[in-house]
């Protein structure tokens, strides 16, 4: 494991979140100084068992005198910048809510770092979602950003911003492209492996809102924050600063497929998803990011197999519920 990390004090906005919380918790495994900055508190970290031994600094993205005290006050090295909207249904709902905080919270965040710096390192989630329809695959960090729906033109935006900011005022910031994450800890029930392995634990067949035919890649919490805390090490290297990368497993599954594979891994032979076709908006929807450059660059490959993935999910599922949810505060 690597030693960059000990010592080394870090503030992750979004800290709070099911990502957040992961990295957290990586972080102080790795023996840094973790502060988060968020709006709420709790319910992600209380289940890592983080829950008040956190600081949060309680705010929002779009505050920058905020984000300029906390950066400061915590002498911050390496920023990682999760906070916003994460949902495309969400982003749908409230679309200039959604705008605001991805676009315009990226961009306070990033001028915060500017203002507070320099810092080593500012790692800002982007997404898999920004690429939408491509002529081919796998998706390479050049292929456009095609996605033209709410959720996928904010970060879409929040990329391009962060590219922007290390080139306009040379910093070293990141943008990160990663798929659908999954694993211990996520408070999103209609997240597809968490709604199914909650179903499993009902002893109900899980329900594919789909036609159970959109192509995408899933990835393990864990392994996506250890792309996250590689590139936030690195970020201020040549082929790093300025770069946006891609975090991908190596193969896309059908969302049936993943379903099938879940109830597998549970040990549920005989059930069958329910195909249920209410949502038919991501029809015949391919999804196929390419991992190369990562690999190439910083040599980051997944640990764990989709399998191995989620069976570690849905054994930490049948054993904590969801009661950690009810443990977590909102400020
Ligand atoms: N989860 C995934 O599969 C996935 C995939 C690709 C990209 N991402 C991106 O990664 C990031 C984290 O995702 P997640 O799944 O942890 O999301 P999440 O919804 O679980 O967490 C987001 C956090 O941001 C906080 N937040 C929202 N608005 C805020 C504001 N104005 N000020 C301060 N905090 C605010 C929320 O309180 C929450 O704690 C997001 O930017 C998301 O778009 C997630």
């Amino acid at each position: 494991m690597s030693e960059f990390w000990k010592g080394r004090r870090v503030l992750i906005t979004g800290a709070s979140g099911f990502l957040g919380a992961w990295l957290a918790r990586l972080l102080l495994e790795r023996g840094a100084e973790v502060r988060g900055f968020d709006l709420a508190t709790g319910v992600c970290l209380a289940a890592h068992g983080l829950d008040g031994r956190l600081p949060i600094a309680h705010g929002s993205v779009l505050d920058l005198a905020a984000l300029e005290r906390a950066l400061r006050d915590q002498g911050t090295e390496v920023c990682f910048h999760l906070a916003g909207q994460s949902m495309i249904e969400g982003a749908a709902a409230g679309a200039v809510a959604a705008l605001d905080v991805n676009i315009r919270g990226t961009w306070t965040v990033l001028e915060a770092c500017r203002r507070a710096g320099p810092l080593r390192g500012v790692v800002c989630a982007s997404s898999n979602h920004a690429y939408g329809p491509q002529r081919t695959a796998p998706f390479a960090e050049e292929a456009s950003m095609n996605q033209l729906d709410v959720y996928g033109a904010s970060k879409a935006c929040a990329d391009i911003l962060a590219r922007c900011f290390a080139t306009s005022f040379d910093m070293p910031v990141v943008a990160v492209r990663n798929v659908n994450s999954f694993g211990p800890g996520d408070p999103h029930t209609s997240h597809i492996v968490t709604g199914s392995v909650l179903a499993l634990l009902r002893g109900e067949a899980p329900v594919i809102r789909s036609d159970g035919s959109p192509m995408k890649a899933y990835l393990h919490a864990r392994d996506t924050m250890t792309a996250y805390l590689l590139l936030g090490e690195h970020a201020g290297e040549p082929g790093v600063r300025g770069e946006a990368f891609n975090v991908t497993p190596a193969a896309p599954v059908r969302v049936r497929d993943l379903v099938r594979t879940l109830i597998a891994v549970a040990g549920k032979a005989g059930v069958e998803p329910v195909v249920a076709a209410t949502d038919l908006s991501q029809k015949d929807f391919f999804e196929h990011l390419s991992g190369e450059k990562l690999e190439r660059v910083l040599g980051w490959t997944p640990t764990l197999s989709l399998e191995a993935g989620l069976a570690d999910t849905y054994r930490w599922y049948a054993e904590h519920g969801t009661a950690w949810i009810g443990r977590g505060r909102h400020a």
